[in-house]
């Protein structure tokens, strides 16, 4: 897109806004390994703000016992019915089986929006510290593993914690959202913005993941040192 300057000649293509984003509200989003506390959460959260969301799991059973339990609509699949009926799908599983849920649900993510909150951690006597996967970080494993899929990365600095507390009204952090993509990282921009007190600001391609899912690691020990759930603001935007 151009704009025209007073004399109705062509300038420089016109700036989009970066706050400007699609309305979400209408999309289905699927958690993958939504029976564990990070999806619990998302899930939660995400129907709490009227987002249709079905939780996965290995077993239908499971997922469904948990969406039960939460409310709010929430509907429970096994992993592979989650992917094939969301428009987004969260993958929330734990780094041990990521590489091999993504292999097995490649088809049923084809074409799907697929947002990866995963952080490879190790943890020993020091506390948690950064793993480094091979593709260089989780998201990029994720987008090896799916070519058909449009993968982004976002929601790894969140406390579960704070997510599945009923109590709380709003959650005061931003969101990194990274990919390839800007009409994908917008899509997921406003769906974290759809959460009260969430922002979602894009953070660069997927190439620049494994400094956000590490950055958890620090997270986790500003947690332990004073005894918090703590969350990130990016300032000045
Ligand atoms: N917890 C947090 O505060 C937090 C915050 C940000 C990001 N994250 C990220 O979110 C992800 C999930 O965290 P979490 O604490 O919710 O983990 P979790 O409770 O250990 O696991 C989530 C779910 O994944 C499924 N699962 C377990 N092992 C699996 C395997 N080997 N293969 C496939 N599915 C498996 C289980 O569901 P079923 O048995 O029902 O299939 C489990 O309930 C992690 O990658 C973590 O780095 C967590």
């Amino acid at each position: 897109m151009t704009s025209t300057d007073n004399a109705g000649n062509a300038s420089k293509p016109a700036v989009k806004d970066p706050w400007e984003l699609p309305d979400v509200s209408g999309l289905v989003v699927g958690v993958l390994g939504g029976t564990g506390d990070q999806g619990r959460g998302l899930a939660y959260r995400l129907a709490r703000a009227g987002q249709k969301v079905i939780i996965g799991s290995r077993a239908a059973e499971r997922a469904q016992a948990a969406a039960d339990e939460l409310g709010l609509g929430i509907e429970g699949a096994d992993n592979a019915e989650c992917a094939r009926r969301s428009d987004i799908v969260i993958v929330a599983v734990p780094w041990d089986g990521h590489a091999k849920t993504l292999e097995s649900l490649r088809e049923e993510l084809s074409g799907k929006l697929v947002v990866d909150c995963v952080n490879p951690l190790g943890f020993d006597k020091q506390g948690a510290y950064a793993l480094k996967p091979e593709e260089g970080s989780a998201a990029q494993q994720a987008a090896a593993l799916l070519p058909d899929s449009r993968v982004t990365a976002a929601f790894h600095h969140l406390s579960a914690v704070l997510l599945q507390d009923a109590s709380i009204e709003e959650i005061d952090t931003d969101v990194m959202v990274l990919g390839e993509v800007r009409a994908d990282t917008d899509l997921v921009q406003a769906l974290a913005g759809r959460i009260p007190g969430m922002r979602g600001v894009f953070a660069g391609r997927l190439r620049n993941a494994h400094q956000v899912e590490s950055l958890v690691a620090n997270l986790i020990s500003v947690n332990r040192r004073y005894k918090a759930h703590a969350g990130l603001r990016v300032t000045d935007v």
